[in-house]
């Protein structure tokens, strides 16, 4: 994406504070992650399995992020691949997408979904999601591209309540 300033381009490791700045504000404001202690943003945003991540740019501040995953197993990608017949190494996870606050609802959102949807092809691979059922902003943005629910997980986390999740699988 490339309006007047706006700029989608691969992140690097010199924009992980700003990307763990920006994910802690979100999460103050919308609770996304939904369990999540502050002390883990940086490995939340920097996973072993991230393949490839992506960072939205606007005059010289980080306003948006999305990623790839490429885990060697997960609850989600097993889900997806029973729906869709793909093996769990033809799928690829579109995972940690969030915009900044005081730009929402000007399409950088559905910007930063389209590229990485658009990527996951390059790498062999289906993009396919899961996002918790308490995020109805995010499910409205995936079902306006087409996106198809493919099933739902309710995981026990450590602490705190059920993880509970719908699985997307991209058009
Ligand atoms: C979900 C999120 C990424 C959308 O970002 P955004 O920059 O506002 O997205 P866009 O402007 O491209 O909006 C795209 C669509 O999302 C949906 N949407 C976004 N905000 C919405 C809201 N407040 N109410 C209803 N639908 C909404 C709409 O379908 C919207 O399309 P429209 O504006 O044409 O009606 C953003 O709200 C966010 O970061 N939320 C917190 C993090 C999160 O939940 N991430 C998902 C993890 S699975």
């Amino acid at each position: 994406m490339r309006s007047e300033t706006t700029v989608i381009r691969e992140k690097t490791a010199a924009d992980d504070a700003a990307c763990a700045a920006l994910l802690r504000r979100v999460h103050a404001r919308d609770g996304y992650p939904l369990f999540l202690p502050p002390e883990d943003v940086a490995g939340f945003l920097r996973p072993e399995s991230e393949r490839i991540a992506w960072v939205a740019e606007h005059d010289g501040g980080i306003v948006g992020h999305v990623a790839l995953h490429c885990p060697p197993e997960d609850p989600t990608l097993s889900a997806a691949s029973t729906a869709t017949g793909l093996p769990p190494d033809r799928l690829a996870l579109l995972a940690r997408l969030f915009t900044a606050p005081e730009v929402r609802r000007a399409g950088l959102g559905r910007a930063l979904l389209r590229h990485a949807t658009g990527h996951a092809p390059l790498l062999g691979r289906r993009a396919v999601l899961d996002v918790g059922m308490s995020l109805p902003k995010a499910v409205a943005l995936y079902e306006s591209e087409g996106w198809s629910r493919a099933g739902e997980l309710h995981i026990p986390l450590d602490e705190g309540p059920m993880l509970d999740l719908w699985v997307y699988v991209s058009p």
